[in-house]
């Protein structure tokens, strides 16, 4: 039996209501695009990811817009091990990577509890071409999930509800200047909480004194870092950022004296797990050598975060890691000294801790932005990047030279948008109907590649022109 016919047979048994809904053959396997063709929102889409565990394969299921807290899932599978399957186990399970169904594996399911509340759960029928819509709650009857708070941003932060504190910086390293791997992975996160939440946005020029030593060229790259900026913000905000404190890190002088307290609380361990660190050392450099402002880099972000009672911190997922490192420094530090500012004179409730937890704020479409090389982050320092204050005729080259599909060699050979850096790019900065057509001709072999960076090129000019 096919794994949509399966997934019928099991719904009827249990006498459960869903929509199976035809899908075009040349649909992309991406969530956007099918939430696009359903014209539903994110929050409806639901994701499966199989993980292996040391008790064999699970599946776990979740809206697209939130992310699965691993640790949660560990714990509620009763297991210490959770890797992503890999596609040979996927192919056992008659699937595969985009086309995992939320019912009819035969493996445990377990579900986060937000999927109760979405009416239509947008998901795929076990085959390409059918997806299908059912209620949240009968999803879980359907594939006895187990039901259980497994995302990252649960009940602490709903984005939605109620007004938080977000924290960001941006190192002004390199020559200051931002680029869309910057803006879609940290920037344009920190541009949405703004307009509902208290924000503080630095400059960490202390963080730069790692890689910059020289002031003239430190105080260039703070006077970009802060123009591109501002002009962002400004540029999709209007120019009153009413909710931004936006500020230079070395002007607010606690940064460095919260990171001096925080060094004494802090063993050594925490921070020689930290991948920058690790990264050093592999490369070219003897543990002796190694700066020590480099090593205590995450203490100094932990100072950054902490100073400030955060909630959020919207960033890319390279910086994921020092968030994580803050909030160990932040359970220690209230662990030795608990009893915080937060006491109440009646001493009757519990005081609150010194230190509040922060969480990353990382979508998962913009975690890594891959440069236009198409195989590593967009970066700086790789020089694989599409500025956005550049001229245009840097913005044209560096559109021109981008990644695309190296098996195809005649503009009318059919090509390949996954992998394809000009298509990932247009996903953001297009109109989705006329991305959806370059796709289909694409895929086709009606349009060649310059058209379709030439489109790239006007949509990102277009895209950033407030800004500009
Ligand atoms: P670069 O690697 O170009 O020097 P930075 O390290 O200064 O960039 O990054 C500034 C912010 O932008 C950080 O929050 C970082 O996580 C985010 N960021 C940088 N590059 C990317 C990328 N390619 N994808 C997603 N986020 C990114
Ligand atoms: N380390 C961050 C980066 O390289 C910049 C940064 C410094 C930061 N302090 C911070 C980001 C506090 C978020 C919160 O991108």
């Amino acid at each position: 039996m096919k794994l949509n016919e399966k997934i019928e047979a099991l719904l009827k048994e249990k006498n459960i209501s869903y929509r199976f809904i035809p899908l075009p053959e040349n649909l992309p396997l991406t969530i956007e695009a099918h939430m696009k063709f359903h014209r539903a929102t994110m929050d409806h889409a639901m994701a499966t990811i199989v993980y292996k565990t040391e008790k064999g394969l699970i599946a776990a299921v979740k809206r697209a817009d939130t992310q699965i807290n691993l640790e949660k899932l560990k714990k509620a599978a009763g297991v210490t091990e959770l890797v992503f399957a890999t596609p040979e186990e996927l192919k056992n399970l008659r699937t595969e990577v985009g086309l995992v169904s939320y019912l009819g594996l035969d493996i445990p399911y377990f579900v986060d509890k937000k999927v109760l509340d979405i009416d239509k759960a947008y998901g795929i029928a076990g085959v390409k071409t059918i997806g299908m819509a059912i209620d949240g709650k009968d999803m879980v009857k359907a594939n006895d999930g187990i039901v259980g708070d497994f995302t990252l941003f649960e009940k602490k932060i709903d984005i939605h509800a109620g007004r938080h504190r977000i924290l960001s910086g941006i190192t002004p390293s390199g020559d200051g200047s931002l680029h869309i791997g910057n803006y879609l992975g940290a920037v344009k996160q920190f541009i949405t909480l703004a307009r509902d939440h208290e924000c503080f946005l630095m400059v960490a020029d202390l963080h730069a004194l790692t890689t910059i030593q020289n002031r003239e060229q430190l105080q260039k790259n703070i006077e970009t870092l802060i123009l591109n900026e501002l002009a962002l913000l400004m540029g999709e905000l209007g120019e009153e950022l009413p909710n931004i404190t936006f500020f230079r890190q070395s002007d607010v002088s606690e940064h460095t004296e919260l990171q001096s307290i925080l060094n004494n609380i802090t063993p050594l361990g925490l921070l020689k797990r930290a991948h920058a660190y690790k990264d050093k050392l592999q490369k070219d450099v003897m543990e002796d050598d190694i700066n020590v402002g480099l090593f205590s880099y995450p203490m100094l972000m932990a100072a950054d975060i902490l100073l400030y009672k955060t909630d959020l911190v919207p960033v890319g997922k390279d910086q994921k890691q020092h968030v994580e490192i803050t909030r160990d420094i932040a359970e220690r530090f209230n662990k030795t000294f608990p009893v915080g500012i937060g006491v109440r004179p009646s001493g009757t409730s519990r005081p609150d801790p010194v230190f509040k937890l922060p969480e990353a704020y990382i979508p998962e479409d913009v975690a890594v932005i891959l440069g236009t090389d198409g195989k590593r982050k967009m970066s700086k320092s790789l020089g694989n990047i599409i500025g956005i204050f550049e001229n245009e005729e840097i913005i044209r080259k560096q559109v021109m030279s981008t990644y695309t599909d190296p098996t195809r060699i005649h503009a009318d050979d059919p090509g390949h948008i996954e992998g394809n850096m000009v298509f990932a790019y247009l996903d953001f900065f297009g109109e989705p109907a006329k991305v959806d057509e370059l796709k289909q001709r694409y895929t086709t072999g009606k349009v060649g590649d310059i058209e379709v960076k030439n489109y790239l090129y006007e949509s990102l000019l277009k895209y950033f022109a407030p800004a500009r």
